[in-house]
């Protein structure tokens, strides 16, 4: 099957990132090849290491690495202070140096945390990704962001601090859950709505393939994906403006998240509900028209869209959506598709509009649109 390798250009430096079946068995050869250092400190999840620990393991032992390990508990909450803390003492016992590697296994929980850890021990060592979930294969991997999260707010804490390499092995989503691809599709189809206009005509005629996991069409999927996000992080790095159309769904996605203590919504799943809302935003403030409409919601649907838990209400996302870190001033900022294929950034402030959409999660059935 075909490989990718695509460049994505950050301030500093050019970094690649690979997408090619079994890559996970070379990876020793191919971060010596990068490195010049005989150590690295490996983070991982108990589940993903359980997984791919030891093919890791063994494909950098044969070339000569002496891997120290960091395992965390899968799940949002490792996402803090106290696990950035454990990774530093990892480092600290593992004896890195400056050009020792931190090679983050897993999705995104273990690619931001290890990511800011490396961001910050001894002002910065080489971060590898090694991404796990189609979540983080197709966004948080690449473009920088790495980050922990506050009890105050999700990814209060972070910084941007590019990879030195992404390796993507399309052959680990073979052990993904269902719902976590369902998940990393809503992400997928975020590019093709946001940016390209073709990929989502693709998507259109490939999702059934997608959904049922079939590898060839995951590996295209996932490099028109990393190109999307590279054309977009290499416009506007650091967020100043274009960057923050990748934001598409996450207002309400995050307010999502957070009112229901991220333990019931995926990130992806959050984030398509997001963009269903902001679709009909779109649509209802004649930013979008009808057709375009239609189709996005159709193919969103097609992902499954999880109703709210018991005892939510449209009031408490709103009280959420009030603590946006990226709110300003009185307005809510919002991605609005403007066409199939392009966004546009937005201030909100009806707030009789926002509750009125935001009821349509329990309301509207979104699968027969
Ligand atoms: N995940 C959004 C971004 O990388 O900007």
């Amino acid at each position: 099957m075909a490989g990718y390798e695509i460049k994505v250009k950050s301030k500093d430096f050019t970094y690649r990132v690979l997408i090619e079946e079994g890559l996970l068995s070379g990876l020793g050869k191919t971060v010596r090849l990068l490195l010049p250092s005989s150590k690295a400190l490996l983070v991982s999840d108990s589940t993903v290491f359980s997984l791919y620990g030891e093919r890791v393991l063994k494909a950098l032992k044969s070339e000569k690495w002496q891997v120290s390990i960091c395992r965390v508990q899968p799940g949002e909450k490792s996402k803090t202070l106290t696990s950035v803390s454990k990774l530093y003492n990892a480092a600290v016992k593992a004896g890195l140096d400056r050009n020792s590697p931190v090679i983050a296994l897993g999705g995104g929980v273990v690619g931001d945390l290890a990511g800011f850890a490396a961001s910050t021990f001894m002002r910065g060592v080489p971060l590898v990704m090694v991404p796990t979930s189609l979540l983080a294969q197709v966004d948080s991997s690449v473009g920088g962001k790495v980050a922990v999260n506050h009890p105050r707010g999700k990814n209060l804490i972070g910084s941007f601090y590019p990879p030195r390499l992404v390796v993507i092995d399309p052959l680990v989503l073979n052990t993904l859950p269902a719902r976590q691809l369902q998940a990393g599709l809503a992400e997928v189809i975020k590019y093709g709505i946001i940016e390209n206009k073709d990929f989502f005509l693709w998507l259109e005629e490939n999702i059934g393939y997608l959904l049922s996991g079939e590898n060839v069409f995951l590996v295209e999927a996932i490099s028109e994906s990393v190109r999307a996000k590279a054309r977009v992080v290499q416009a506007d790095e650091y967020e100043k403006d274009y960057r923050r159309i990748l934001n598409f769904g996450h207002t309400i996605g995050h307010a999502l998240e957070a009112a229901t203590d991220y333990s019931y919504y995926l990130h992806g799943e959050a984030v398509l509900c997001g963009m269903l809302l902001a679709v009909e935003i779109s649509l209802r403030q004649n930013i979008l028209d009808l057709n375009a409409a239609r189709r996005i919601k159709t193919m969103l649907a097609k992902c499954g869209l999880k109703r709210p838990p018991t005892g939510l209400t449209a009031q408490k996302i709103i009280d959420r959506l009030k603590q946006d870190k990226k709110r300003r001033e009185a307005d809510f900022i919002f991605v609005l598709p403007s066409a199939i294929g392009s966004a546009t950034i937005v201030p909100v402030n009806d707030l009789n509009l926002l509750k009125n959409v935001i009821e349509l999660l329990w309301f509207e059935d979104w699968g027969v649109v």
